[in-house]
């Protein structure tokens, strides 16, 4: 059936006015940021019609939305279950406060950070997300070059729908490598090896997602999509492998799962024996764990909930960070991610010890909103607050951040 679009829009409205998940589904309109009387404002506005007219993130997401269909668009929106943590992602900022010094001459401002030896000009990070193609025909790609204009680390996800050797001359210089390691050694092991081909410096394992999951959104969203899924998403894993530009040339013989619920301490040393990158585990939630990373060799953390996408925990990464930053006591790199949309976010999180910020979702509604200007803009929107977020902390550079800016309400 040809897709259309009007059509395809009603019906998500009509989903979205009835859905009990509404109130905190993640929606613009109802993120804790937007400040009250605005969001009958906002309704009555038009959506922006081009990059340059948004005056925050939040501004891409109405026109993401009228442009991607619902089922790939519930794909970006979903939380688990009731979406507990994909609401305290967001509410818990309301926790912290910041705590600015004044007449502390902030006329220049360095925002840059080192990762593993690279400078960059700020400490926000591209996050992997997955298959990017489903919100715009550029994808990837075109993630890359809106990073490009910003310097960003990107973080390119294993089951990208570009290959980590395009995606990396689109960008212009080294991404990370984002690892689902499945269920196969000898699978991750070929897709290690086949990133530090392409120049990656650093492998991102994520070590969250161990199970399935029950994406309600998504699943309730698919049901108002006038297209069958299974017309582009066959069934099997060797059909999956065959859509996925980073599984082009590994030999899938005996791989099961690519999720990795078989996975443990043991199979991360045996993936680092095989690699000069280095090594970081996104997905740590605990000090306990934190400590166990350090213990174990490894490189860096991303403290992440997966954008409230891997267990209904309930628990904000904000405050996950200070156990965290506590257990690691400077010794391995620390990065955050889950919910972070403001300057001011970002401000707190490096104020409690974190060495950089990941986004995923605001670039996504940037992407599916303009493809490459929007992906340029929410981050160019994020530098922007970001550096008022430190002039105004006094802060002229980002190591004089400490825990001294920010309270706990
Ligand atoms: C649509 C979507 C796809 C994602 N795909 C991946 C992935 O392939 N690998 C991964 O490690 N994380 C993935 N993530 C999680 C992100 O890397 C990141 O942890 C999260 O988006 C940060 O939260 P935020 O979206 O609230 O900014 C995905 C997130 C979203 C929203």
């Amino acid at each position: 059936m040809p897709f259309d679009r009007f059509e395809q829009r009603r019906r998500l409205l009509q989903w979205l006015s009835a859905s009990p998940l509404f109130p905190y589904a993640g929606f613009a309109s109802a993120a804790p940021d937007i400040p009250s009387k605005l969001a009958e404002l906002e309704a009555a506005a038009d959506l922006i019609a081009k990059p340059e007219d948004a005056i925050n993130v939040f501004d891409f997401e109405p026109v993401f939305r009228k442009n991607v269909p619902p089922a790939h668009a519930g794909y970006m929106y979903s939380g688990i279950d009731g979406e507990m943590t994909l609401k305290a992602n967001r509410a818990a900022f309301e926790k912290y406060y910041l705590r600015p010094r004044r007449l502390n001459d902030v006329s220049k401002v360095d925002m840059s950070v080192e990762l593993f030896g690279v400078k960059y000009p700020t400490p926000i990070v591209v996050c992997p997300t997955g298959g990017n193609k489903a919100f715009h025909p550029e994808g990837e790609v075109a993630v890359a070059r809106g990073a490009k204009p910003g310097n960003h680390l990107q973080i390119l996800s294993t089951v990208a729908s570009s290959s980590v050797e395009e995606v990396t001359k689109a960008r212009g210089a080294p991404i990370w490598f984002q690892l689902y390691a499945t269920s196969t050694f000898n699978v991750a092991r070929q897709l290690v090896a086949k990133a530090e081909r392409a120049g990656c410096p650093v492998v991102a394992i994520t070590v969250d997602r161990v199970a399935g999951r029950n994406q309600e959104a998504f699943e309730r969203l698919k049901r108002v999509d006038s297209r069958k899924c299974a017309d582009c998403h066959k069934p099997g894993i060797e059909e999956r492998a065959k859509k996925l530009p980073n599984y082009a040339g590994i030999d899938i013989a005996g791989l099961t799962n690519m999720l990795s619920s078989n996975m443990d301490w043991d199979f991360v040393k045996r993936l680092r024996d095989t690699t000069k990158m280095k090594i970081v585990l996104k997905g740590i939630l605990t000090g306990e764990d934190a400590a166990l990373a350090v213990s174990n060799g490894i490189d860096g953390i991303i403290v992440s909930n997966h954008g409230a996408r891997s267990e209904d925990s309930g628990r904000a990464t904000i405050d996950v960070l200070p156990e965290v930053v506590e257990a690691t006591k400077g010794k391995i790199t620390v990065i955050v991610d889950s919910g972070f949309r403001r300057g001011t976010d970002i401000a707190k999180a490096m104020a409690m010890g974190a060495n950089a910020v990941g986004v995923g979702r605001p670039y996504l509604w940037g992407l599916g909103a303009f493809g490459e200007p929007g992906v340029a803009k929410v981050l160019e929107i994020l530098r922007t607050e970001f550096r008022v977020a430190m002039a105004q902390s006094g802060v002229r550079a980002v190591k004089e951040f400490t825990p001294a800016f920010v309270r706990r309400v």
